[in-house]
C-alpha cells in the first residue's frame, strides 16, 4: 500500500478545504492508504526546544511514514494560514520534508498569493513538488454544494489529475529506490 498523508490548512468547523480533502479522499486509488493529519491545531508554536514536544514527534513520525503528501488549504489575509506554516517550520531542521513527493491544492476565495508562497516554503524544505500535482481553486465556496459535493466538472477532473500526478510521482519514485 502507497502511504499519503492529507493535511488541510484550515481549522474551521465548516471549512471548504477539509470537504475538498473529504472528495480527495474519495478519489484516492484503492491501493493508498490515506491518512488525513487530525493534530495541526494542537501543534505549540515552533520554538527550538532541546525536548521535541509528543505532538510534533507524531507529526514527524507521520510524515516519515507516508510515501507522499496532499496539502489542501485557503489563503488567509493574503498568505499561508498560520497554523500550517507553524507546522512546517518544524520540520525545516529535521528535513522531513526532504525530496518528499507533495501535492498542492489552494482552495479559497482567490488564493493565489498564498499558493505561491506555500510553493516557496515547500521549495525551502525540498519538497519534491510533484509536476502536474499542483491547483488552485478560487471561488471555492461556489464549487461546492450544501452537502459537500464538488458541482464544477472542471475543478473535478483538475483535482484527479492532481491525485494521478502525486500517485504516479510517488510509485516512480518507489520503484526507483526498489521499495
Ligand atoms: C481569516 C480569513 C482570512 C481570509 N483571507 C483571504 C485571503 O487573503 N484571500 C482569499 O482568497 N480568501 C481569504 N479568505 C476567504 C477564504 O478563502 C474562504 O473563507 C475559504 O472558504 C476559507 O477556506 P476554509 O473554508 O477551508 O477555511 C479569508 C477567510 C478568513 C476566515
Amino acid at each position: 500500500m502507497i502511504k499519503i498523508l492529507g493535511i488541510s490548512g484550515s481549522l474551521r468547523a465548516g471549512s471548504s478545504n477539509n470537504i475538498v480533502m473529504k472528495i480527495v479522499a474519495g478519489i484516492m486509488p484503492e491501493n493508498v492508504e490515506f491518512t488525513i493529519y487530525e493534530g495541526l491545531g494542537s501543534l505549540p508554536h515552533f520554538n527550538d526546544p532541546e525536548i521535541i514536544p509528543p505532538e510534533v514527534e507524531d507529526f514527524r513520525h507521520l510524515l516519515k511514514e507516508a510515501n507522499g503528501v496532499f496539502i489542501c488549504t485557503p489563503e488567509y489575509a493574503f498568505g499561508v494560514p498560520g497554523s500550517l506554516k507553524n507546522a512546517l517550520d518544524w520540520t525545516v531542521g529535521a528535513g522531513d520534508f526532504d525530496r518528499k513527493p507533495v501535492a498542492l491544492v489552494t482552495a479559497s476565495s482567490v488564493g493565489d498569493k498564498g499558493h505561491a508562497s506555500l510553493l516557496q516554503t515547500l521549495t525551502a524544505i525540498s519538497a519534491d513538488i510533484v509536476e502536474g500535482g499542483t491547483l488552485l481553486i478560487s471561488f471555492i465556496r461556489s464549487k461546492l454544494n450544501q452537502k459537500g459535493e464538488m458541482i464544477d466538472p472542471v475543478t473535478s477532473e483538475a483535482l484527479r489529475s492532481v491525485v494521478d500526478a502525486l500517485i504516479k510521482r510517488v510509485e516512480w519514485c518507489l520503484s526507483a529506490t526498489g521499495d
